[in-house]
């Protein structure tokens, strides 16, 4: 008999996410450019390869006209992208507003608006038909697209309605929901006024997952506290005995891809070129959106005291910061920026010299090659969020520091505390103190404590990619469906 190589046909998902991967800039009424977008929900899924994805998202851009909508739809499908149309008032008052106004900080622990961010009651009551107006637009172009057996993996607190709005339509639609920020305590979910409805709507997915087991707890806790539902090892039954199940799934990167690219000749060169400017000093780095939950002004702000305390580093230490501008609409933000300058400012004049500043600050991404240098050649990485999800930033410094073994600095309220904890120097980075302190214990640390704490760093992040993670979430979403079915049966 002749070999025949066999393989199962790759499982069909359908991820959707308020954002693709790609966000277009019109070039002309039918041209388009497709940039990657930030963050990590983005850097993760880019690692996920195994499966037929297409993706479902906004553009981020408005494209009122049926001539950009059909040439833009087009350009996406090359990449397998789906696009959904916003108009300009649904992304003022869904993205803007509720999404990055109101859910976004209060899950990260930075509460609801106070009276300079929400007006009044009513704004907040149009933004949330809003938020809900667009899951159901995201659930329409879902089920367009949706092939019987497909899997709809749905993201983010953008989208918590959207398992409800889809299993309203087909209820044997698989869907998973997965929240890349943190979710929580429910003491904190409580003041939100909508807190029955998201929780409730979340709840028609199959499969429920966060980063971290205590994402998940707060999560099961809430349903009981809110709801009074009954909370099980497995996740949250209804009344109804029908369960949702609820899970923790740490995301992880595509760290080959970083490896990878280390080699590549321009990425060489480039290391080459910043060692030669940066001789003679060591190298700290932070990588972040300008995002308050970053803690970047906190974070500057204990560099400036580690100088203070320290003045023979002056000259032989530079931080870089590179800060990607990200909800330039929402005025938070906006104040972040300058507050973020003014500092930066400051700390450059108080310091500086003729030939020298301590700070080197860019409001800009980098491309992906130059960010695997300047990752490469850092001596100690600063990542110091007041909260956040995971951060992988923290994965793909460490996935680029095999030959230098730099030290990682890390928040202990980001998810990436509980799985790089043993190797990276854990802060409360509200403890400017305390942070200074780190700094100069990283600066400091021998090679073996170094080697020591990177070799555990790096095994942790070259085997719990996001492949991994991608694979474990869909294939346990598989489970929980079949295992639903045999509820039924029995
Ligand atoms: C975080 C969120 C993502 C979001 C990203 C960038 O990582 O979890 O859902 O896409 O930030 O923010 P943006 O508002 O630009 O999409």
């Amino acid at each position: 008999f002749e070999r025949v190589d066999w393989r199962p046909p790759r499982q069909r998902l359908l991820v959707v996410a308020n954002r693709l991967p790609v966000s277009a800039v019109r070039r002309s009424e039918d041209s388009w450019s497709l940039e990657i977008s930030a963050g990590g929900l983005v850097s993760a899924l880019l690692g996920v390869k195994e499966f037929e994805a297409r993706w479902i998202g906004w553009a981020g851009v408005n494209v009122p006209d049926e001539i950009g909508q059909k040439s833009l739809t087009k350009a996406l499908a090359e990449k397998r992208c789906i696009p959904v149309f916003l108009d300009e008032e649904i992304v003022h008052q869904y993205y803007n507003g509720y999404c990055n106004n109101i859910l976004w900080p209060l899950f990260h622990y930075l509460g609801l608006p106070q009276e300079d961010r929400l007006a009044t009651t009513k704004s907040f009551q149009s933004q949330f038909a809003a938020y809900k107006k667009a899951n159901q637009m995201f659930a329409e172009v879902v089920n367009g697209n949706y092939e019987e057996g497909d899997v709809v993996w749905c993201h983010d607190y953008h989208l918590m309605f959207l398992p409800e709005c889809l299993k309203r339509h087909n209820s044997s639609m698989k869907v998973g929901w997965f929240l890349h920020t943190p979710f929580p305590s429910s003491e904190i979910h409580r003041t939100l006024p909508s807190r029955s409805e998201l929780l409730k709507a979340v709840l028609a997915a199959d499969l429920v997952g966060f980063h971290t087991y205590d994402y998940a707890r707060h999560f099961v806790s809430a349903c009981t506290r809110i709801l009074g539902l009954e909370g099980t090892p497995e996740g949250v039954e209804d009344d109804q005995g029908r369960l949702t199940r609820v899970a923790a799934f740490p995301i992880g990167i595509d760290s080959e891809r970083f490896v990878r690219a280390l080699e590549v000749p321009q990425v060489q060169d480039h290391i080459k070129e910043l060692k030669e400017r940066f001789a003679g000093r060591k190298v700290m780095l932070g990588v972040d959106r300008l995002d308050m939950i970053k803690g970047i002004p906190q974070k500057i702000l204990a560099f400036e005291k580690f100088l203070e305390e320290n003045p023979k580093w002056c000259e032989k230490v530079v931080l870089l910061q590179i800060a990607v501008p990200t909800r330039t609409d929402v005025q938070e933000y906006q104040k972040l920026t300058s507050q973020v300058h003014e500092i930066v400012g400051r700390i450059n004049g108080k310091f500086g010299s003729l030939t020298a500043v301590p700070i080197h600050h860019l409001d800009r991404s980098l491309d992906f090659h130059a960010l695997c240098a300047v990752y490469a050649v850092t001596d100690v990485a600063l990542v110091t969020s007041l909260r956040d999800g995971m951060n992988l930033v923290s994965y793909e410094f460490v996935a680029c520091q095999d030959a230098k073994k730099g030290v990682l600095i890390l928040s202990e309220f980001a998810g990436a505390a509980q799985s790089l904890g043993a190797g990276a120097l854990l802060v409360n980075p509200w403890n400017i103190t305390e942070v200074a302190a780190s700094i100069g214990k990283a600066l400091n640390m021998s090679d073996e404590e170094r080697e020591k704490r990177h070799r555990l760093n790096f095994a942790h992040v070259t085997t719990h990619t996001a492949q991994e993670w991608a694979e474990t979430f869909v294939s346990e979403l598989n489970d929980t469906v079949v295992e639903a079915q045999l509820r039924i049966k029995q």
